[in-house]
């Protein structure tokens, strides 16, 4: 087993006295993690190294364990290896759990364990665009692993309905279930429906409002949009704001939203903002007062235009 894996890759001098933490990910080279941490780094003048690793599909445990076992301190996961991370952590955090993913990693006494700060950074990245959630009626778009990781941090804000849509309904109504109890602690309202369920009610005028819709599918990496143009346009209101998990070029979702009047986001604020908190974990939470995420954003922004 080659267990060379992630230090070997990287010059001894470069590592020298700092903390190691990496993005694991396949694949992995356009991550912005890397610049994003290494920049919380420099604002908190912790003496830290964030590197990059690359397992084949079938490979995160050996890497990961490689990369622990070899001093790394933690591992941000992403893309395809979050549920894989959740089984190997053996400590997981509440918000983990209910996710049923991991995207933060870290040993503390010979102990891996885990966390899921997506939807954290996703509520921060909301509430930093003057969101507020309290009684809002959110409908999320989608009901897989990016779905079920922000359900549970949404609905600790306080909306009063939540509407999970998806093209398959069955696995709306999985996700229904497994948050129903929670939702029913905050008194939210939490419903299963198909988008299919929702075009039919957009032609019968039936359709409910919301205040926020949220696409959690994987749509947009195939540059397509999980709404018709009709569902759309019943859909997005100047009121309404419209926020895309993937970030980059507007999405057709997006551009649905614009055409409408809506006011809409990409998820690279959330990106940066569950980075944030993984960074805190990692490093102290003493230091949350002296990282600055909007700034490390408008940076990100500007590198990325
Ligand atoms: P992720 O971890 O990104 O959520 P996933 O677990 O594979 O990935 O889930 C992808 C989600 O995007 C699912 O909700 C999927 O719908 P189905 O469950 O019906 O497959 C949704 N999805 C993918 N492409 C879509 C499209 N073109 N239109 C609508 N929904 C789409």
């Amino acid at each position: 087993m080659d267990t060379k894996l992630f230090f070997d890759q990287v010059e001894p001098a470069t590592i020298l006295g700092k903390a190691c933490y990496a993005v694991v990910g396949n694949p992995i080279g356009h991550s912005q993690s890397p610049w994003i941490h290494q920049r919380y780094a420099e604002q908190t003048a912790q003496a830290m190294y964030y590197g990059r690793m690359q397992p084949s599909i079938d490979q995160f445990h050996i890497y990961a364990q490689a990369f622990f076992q070899q001093g790394g301190q933690g591992l941000s996961v992403t893309v395809p290896f979050k549920l894989e991370a959740c089984t190997f952590a053996k400590q997981l955090t509440p918000r983990a759990q209910l996710a049923g993913a991991v995207n933060t990693l870290w040993q503390d006494g010979g102990q891996i364990y885990g966390d899921n700060t997506d939807g954290l950074g996703l509520v921060r990245d909301l509430v930093a665009q003057g969101i507020a959630l309290k009684g809002t009626k959110i409908l999320i778009l989608g009901a897989g692993g990016a779905a079920r990781g922000i359900i549970g941090p949404l609905l600790a804000e306080g909306p009063v309905a939540i509407m999970a849509a998806n093209r398959s309904l069955g696995k709306a109504k999985q996700l229904a279930i497994l948050f129903g109890e929670l939702a029913q602690s905050v008194g939210a309202t939490l419903r299963a429906e198909s988008i299919e369920d929702l075009e039919t009610q957009a032609s019968s005028g039936t359709l409910s409002q919301f205040d926020l819709v949220i696409n959690a599918t994987a749509a947009s990496l195939d540059i397509l949009s999980p709404l018709s143009n009709h569902l759309a346009a019943q859909l997005f209101q100047p009121r309404t704001f419209a926020y895309d998990l993937v970030y980059g070029k507007p999405t057709p979702f997006m551009q649905q939203a614009l055409q409408h009047g809506s006011r809409v986001s990409d998820g690279l604020g959330m990106l940066v903002e569950q980075a944030a908190a993984a960074f805190l974990i990692w490093r102290g939470a003493a230091l949350s007062s002296a990282i600055n995420p909007r700034q490390v954003l408008a940076e990100l922004r500007h590198a990325l235009a």
